[in-house]
């Protein structure tokens, strides 16, 4: 087994090192290799996704990737690493659960997964100005093909977890030929598993009901630029966007991902907190390795560090311990 390793910027560094040492302490015979991306890179190199580090990723099949800094503004020749990958490496699927862990930021009762649409919409980066810059436009796609294999991702992981309702979430409404494509695929697929509930909410009212009961949701389908909205919202109950765990799926690769950026305002002080990225590398141990048992086991031992009141700042609103001195409680209780 291989595992391509990109930390990329700010805070990847400090929180990608530990989700790798907790993966070779329970499968010493994962072989790591580092490949690179984002706005260092960038800056180094002139690239920001290299073609050796695509190479790498499809060679290894299994990614553990940080976070990459991309400024909110166009920059010449810089395009988002992580939305190339996942294009590069047709990981069509983007799992986020949200399931409430014992820190005082959690809403207890959350236990949701959010499946995102990971290869179209507004993200397939067609996007162009008109009128000297004071028109811009982008394309929003969405195809039968990618919206059927979202679908059945969406009901396999509800029957897989025990899961009861699936609900696709969508702008229909005022979108008709996308979303509302979307809308009725999902429908369409969703009726070869009837032992599964399927309904639908509109985008905004999901964001409503995100917020005012978290509680009701269980596996959300939805296309990719609502969810990933909507999984960071979900990410506050799970106790923030620290604690965030995600992994990209595709037929040949999974990356694993925590939803958080490179947090710049904390990067390089050592308290980013690494369960996010922790829980992302076990969502790989299990759904890429088939490695349930493992998976469990380091969910378990983080549930136990976190129920001892052992976590980072982020987590609290108030103090907490650094990133290595909690990495230190999680492997204590891998045991
Ligand atoms: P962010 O997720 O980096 O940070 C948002 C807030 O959450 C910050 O206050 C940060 O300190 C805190 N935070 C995030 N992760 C944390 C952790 N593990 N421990 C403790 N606190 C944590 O989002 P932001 O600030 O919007 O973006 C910063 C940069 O990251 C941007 O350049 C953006 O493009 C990039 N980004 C990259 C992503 C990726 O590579 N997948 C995803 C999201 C943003
Ligand atoms: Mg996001």
């Amino acid at each position: 087994m291989k595992l391509c390793v990109i930390k990329g910027d700010g805070i990847g560094h400090e929180v990608v090192p530990a989700a790798v040492r907790i993966l070779q302490q329970l499968m010493p015979e994962v072989e790591v290799v580092y490949g690179r991306a984002g706005w260092d890179c960038f800056e180094q190199t002139g690239q920001a996704l290299p073609a050796t580090t695509i190479q790498l990723a499809r060679e290894s099949q299994a990614v553990l990737f940080g976070a990459c800094s991309s400024p909110s503004y166009a920059v010449e020749g810089y395009a988002s690493p992580i939305v190339q990958l996942r294009r590069a490496t047709e990981t069509y699927a983007n799992l986020r659960p949200t399931r409430f862990l014992p820190v005082p930021t959690a809403r207890e009762g959350v236990d949701l997964v959010v499946v995102r649409e990971n290869t179209e919409d507004l993200y397939i980066g067609d996007e162009h100005t008109a009128d000297a810059g004071d028109t811009g436009t982008a394309t929003k796609r969405i195809t039968r093909r990618a919206s059927e294999r979202i679908a059945h991702t969406a009901f396999r992981l509800a029957r897989q977890e025990g899961r009861h309702r699936v609900t696709i979430v969508h702008k229909g409404n005022v979108l008709p030929q996308t979303d509302g494509l979307f809308r009725r695929v999902a429908y369409e697929v969703s009726r070869q598993y009837s032992d599964i509930e399927t309904d639908e909410l509109l985008v905004d009212t999901a964001a409503y009901w995100m917020v005012k009961e978290p509680t009701r949701f269980d596996v959300i389908l939805t296309p990719n630029l609502y969810g990933d909205i909507l999984s960071d919202m979900a990410a506050a109950w799970g106790g923030g966007l620290g604690m965030a765990p995600a992994l990209n799926l595709g037929d040949e690769v999974a990356i694993a991902e925590p939803v958080h950026g490179s947090a710049p305002d904390i990067a390089g002080q050592g308290i980013a907190n690494p369960t996010a990225a922790v829980l992302s590398a076990a969502m790989l141990a299990r759904h890429k390795w088939g490695q349930v048992t493992i998976a469990d086991h380091i969910e378990a031992a983080v549930h136990r560090a976190l129920s001892r009141g052992e976590h980072t700042a982020d987590v609290s609103g108030g103090i907490g311990m650094s990133t290595a001195a909690f990495v230190d409680a999680i492997c204590a209780e891998l045991g």
